[in-house]
């Protein structure tokens, strides 16, 4: 009997301390908004308001309507030099994917979209320009590794512009993705392209397939055979950044075994940058010549940078995730598919993602997190003695 009631105690002390310990697994912003929405579509979504995230700046109606978007509201900054979102991470060390949303639709009547700078924890993570000529949103996303136990967003102004955003988003990324990202740099999406595939499967990615919210565009090219497989089976997890389904069932593919893909990517900035590749490759077709080998190498800017099997999902639930990292790229950078030695069928690829590397200053709470670490250890063992004495 008192052996329960220390058990308990020790489980209420934890259940007290551990929310103090642990930050967000997944956390959807809808800045300036007055009201906590729940979203449904395979599941369900929470925006929270961002008053607790924040203390400047003002809300702001954009779009008044009856129908939900995180783009209807946003917060606005008139006085402040750099306004920061503080966000509660899990201790330094963990793999981030941040993404923030801005939607100017001339809220003030200015017909004049803002550009300032946004910052993480104190490093420049991009100049955002809110709209072109376009009236759409534009959206922002950084893959970060946490150094403290919180992450502080900033928006800073740059010039009279008064900085505006609509939408911020943190989701815990596991530990087994993007692990080639080296210490204190940081990536900047460039683009996420799902081959293949037609542009109505982009809302047909659930948020059980896609464990990091993170959002995949899709691309058929006229050059290239769009393959995919005939269904799509459910909850089926790969491991290595965990690409949904959906984008591992289609491909564009060279319509000779002996032709290449040539890919371009075109970077918006024309000096040199680093640049971090990673390149998925699965067959999707099951109606499969077991006699044949996909096997392709892959080059940027014509050198040869790996070889890698195409593995068929009718013999193994693989896929082939490569990752080309650092690569220097100065605007341009052409990717290039090719059939490797004594490959029989025609190169395909199904997905690419490409980052540009951004360098983080090192700071971080370092004894914070040992401390976290060291009273949760005590507590397991606690628990643990307990549980087996
Ligand atoms: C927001 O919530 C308040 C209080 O629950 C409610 O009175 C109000 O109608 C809600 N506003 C909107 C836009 O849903
Ligand atoms: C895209 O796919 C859907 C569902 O398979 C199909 O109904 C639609 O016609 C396709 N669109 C195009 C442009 O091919
Ligand atoms: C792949 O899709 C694109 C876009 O719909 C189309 O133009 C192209 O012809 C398709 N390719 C093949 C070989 O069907
Ligand atoms: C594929 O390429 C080879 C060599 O260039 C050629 O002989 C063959 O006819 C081509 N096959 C098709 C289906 O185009
Ligand atoms: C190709 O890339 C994979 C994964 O990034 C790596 O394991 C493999 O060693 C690379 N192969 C070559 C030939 O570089
Ligand atoms: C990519 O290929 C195009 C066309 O062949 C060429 O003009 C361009 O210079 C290449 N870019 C790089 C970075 O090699
Ligand atoms: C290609 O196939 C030949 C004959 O089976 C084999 O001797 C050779 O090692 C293979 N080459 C590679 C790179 O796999």
């Amino acid at each position: 009997m008192e052996k329960m009631n220390l058990l308990m105690f020790l489980f209420l002390l934890a259940s007290f301390l551990l929310p103090l310990a642990y930050g967000f697994s997944e956390l959807h912003i809808d800045c300036g908004a007055t009201n906590e929405t729940n979203i449904s579509y395979s599941g369900i979504i929470k925006w929270v308001t961002d008053e607790y995230y924040i203390e400047k700046g003002q809300n702001n109606m954009v779009v008044s309507s009856n129908n939900f978007s995180t783009m209807n509201t946003l917060r606005y900054f008139p006085i402040d030099k750099k306004s920061c979102y503080k966000l509660p991470a899990d201790y330094a060390g963990h793999t981030v994917l941040l993404r923030a949303g801005f939607y100017y639709g001339n809220y003030d009547g200015f017909n004049k979209p803002p550009s300032f700078d946004l910052e993480v924890d104190g490093n420049l993570w991009a100049n955002v320009v809110t709209s072109g000529s376009e009236d759409v949103p534009v959206f922002y996303e950084l893959i970060y590794r946490t150094v403290r136990d919180n992450v502080s967003v900033c928006l800073v102004r740059t010039s009279d512009d008064i900085p505006i955003i609509s939408s911020l988003e943190g989701v815990l990324v596991y530990d087994d993705s993007y692990t080639k990202m080296a210490s204190n740099t940081a990536l900047h999406l460039h683009s996420r392209i799902n081959y293949g595939a037609n542009k109505s499967i982009e809302k047909l990615i659930d948020i059980y397939a896609e464990q990091f919210l993170r959002e995949w565009t899709s691309v058929e090219m006229t050059e290239y055979i769009n393959i995919s497989m005939d269904y799509i089976p459910d909850g089926y997890v790969f491991r290595e950044n965990e690409p949904p389904w959906p984008v591992m069932a289609t491909a564009i593919q060279a319509k000779n075994f002996t032709d290449s893909i040539y890919l371009t990517v075109d970077f918006l900035d024309q000096t040199q940058q680093e640049a971090y590749f990673v390149l998925y490759f699965m067959n999707p077709l099951s109606d499969f010549d077991s006699g044949k080998t996909g096997r392709v190498d892959v080059y940027i800017d014509n050198q040869k940078l790996n070889t890698t099997d195409v593995p068929n999902f009718g013999t193994r639930t693989e896929i082939s995730v490569v990752t080309l990292y650092p690569i220097n790229v100065t605007g341009s950078a052409n990717v290039t598919i090719s059939p490797a030695v004594n490959s029989t069928l025609p190169p395909l690829v199904n997905a690419m993602e490409v980052f540009i590397v951004t360098n983080v200053k090192s700071e971080g709470n370092e004894v914070l997190h040992s401390v976290v670490v060291f009273i949760s250890c005590i507590f397991l063992h606690l628990v643990n003695t307990l549980v087996l004495h």
